[in-house]
């Protein structure tokens, strides 16, 4: 059994139940500054080892790794901590929001030998499950071309969202891209467009209200463009990806809930398009945790929809940390390649500031 502590129970709590029912896993500890709120979630699941402290969880030679889902500020400094107090890390995204961080993670795990994994959803999603079984088996031909679009309006959400930087928060339109053909980004061109509230511009220090980038995969012909804006602009909430193959295409819906639309070369062109039910994944996974791809509403044991978001990801997320632990492997994406995932957006929102200018990726997240 591995033993799990998870840090952050707001996003995080919806990962408890699932690590409850894992054949592999035991949830020893969780852990939020807030006591009361902590009592209550410890209550609600049955959970004794409840830690208001950061540094007394890592003092506990019990927990195996933790599983940080604490605000996006507190993502690189609780790793590093984790690490170097001997623990493996699984962590929300973004893996940390400046390239020193990012380095700092991966020599930590280089020279420890400890496992790390950035907790991306989105290369969990059945989508994208379903793009790389079609890619894998050929079905989409040679991949010519790929784009992803993650609009948000952040008004609302907690503060801190004011002080971040669109492309800070870009994995969920990097990852789709990058582990769909395992590429790595080598370099990135991106444009600041439009501009947000003066106060926002202030708090964070970028002044655009849309962030709009083109990178180039190592070692392929295959650029592709992503884009993100947090503020200030109209349009439902979407994490899309598309990708664009010389025998078949995949197009996100416009609008939450509508289906997909794969396109097929060759046909008489009203056929060429046609709307996909995107399968359920969960056969990949131990029949204990398969339930949590889909939603589960538990009024008697919980006071929140379990599962199902993020494209019925949450299990697989677990179940590959747990089993790469258990199995002694690299998780995927494991340091380097969350560390490159995270660092294209990071290079981007340099090349904003700097009119578009080309800026490579640093030479640690290529190898
Ligand atoms: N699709 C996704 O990948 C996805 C979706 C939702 C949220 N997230 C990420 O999850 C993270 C949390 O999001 P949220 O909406 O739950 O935020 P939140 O602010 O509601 O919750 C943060 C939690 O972290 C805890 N925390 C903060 N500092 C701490 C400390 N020093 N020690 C112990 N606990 C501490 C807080 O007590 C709280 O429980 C964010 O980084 C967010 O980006 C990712």
């Amino acid at each position: 059994m591995v033993n799990v502590a998870i840090v952050g129970l707001g996003f995080g709590a919806e990962f408890i139940p699932i690590y409850q029912h894992h054949p592999d896993a035991n949830i020893h500890a969780i852990c939020r500054r807030d006591e009361t709120e902590l009592k209550r979630a410890g209550d609600a699941f049955g959970i004794e080892k409840l830690y208001t402290s950061y540094d007394d969880l890592l003092a506990d030679d019990a927990v195996d790794f933790v599983h940080i889902n604490s605000p996006i500020p507190d993502h690189a400094w609780m790793s590093i901590k984790a690490l170097e107090a001997g623990k493996h890390v699984m962590c929300t995204v973004p893996m940390a929001t400046t390239i020193e961080e990012c380095e700092q993670i991966c020599d930590l795990v280089a020279r420890t030998g400890l496992r790390y994994m950035m907790a991306e959803t989105v290369v969990y999603s059945r989508e994208f499950l379903y793009l790389k079984e079609l890619h894998t088996k050929g079905e989409l031909g040679k991949i010519q071309y790929m784009q992803a679009s993650h609009p948000q309006d952040m008004d609302g959400w907690p503060e801190y969202w004011e002080r971040m930087i669109p492309m800070h928060y870009a994995t969920h339109v990097v990852s789709p891209i990058l582990g769909l053909v395992d590429g790595r980004a080598e370099y990135v061109s991106c444009f600041g467009s439009g501009m947000i509230r003066n106060e926002l511009a202030a708090k964070s220090g970028n002044p655009f209200a849309v962030e709009s980038c083109h990178l180039k995969i190592k070692d392929t012909d295959i650029a592709a463009h992503l884009w993100r804006f947090l503020f200030d602009t109209a349009r439902q909430y979407r994490e899309s990806f598309d990708v664009y193959g010389s025998k078949k295409s995949f197009e996100w819906s416009l609008v939450e809930g509508e289906e997909h639309v794969l396109h097929t070369a060759k046909k008489p062109e009203p056929d060429i398009p046609s709307r996909v039910s995107v399968p359920d994944y969960a056969h990949l996974l131990p029949k204990e945790i398969r339930q949590f791809t889909q939603t589960i509403e538990d009024p008697d044991h919980l006071s929140f929809v379990q599962g199902g978001g993020h494209g019925g990801s949450h299990p697989h997320l677990v179940n590959e940390f747990v089993s790469a632990v258990r199995d002694d492997r690299e998780p995927w994406p494991n340091a380097v390649t969350s560390a490159n995932w995270t660092c294209v957006g990071i290079c981007a929102h340099q090349s904003t500031m700097n009119g578009g200018q080309i800026v490579p990726l640093p030479e640690f997240t290529l190898r």
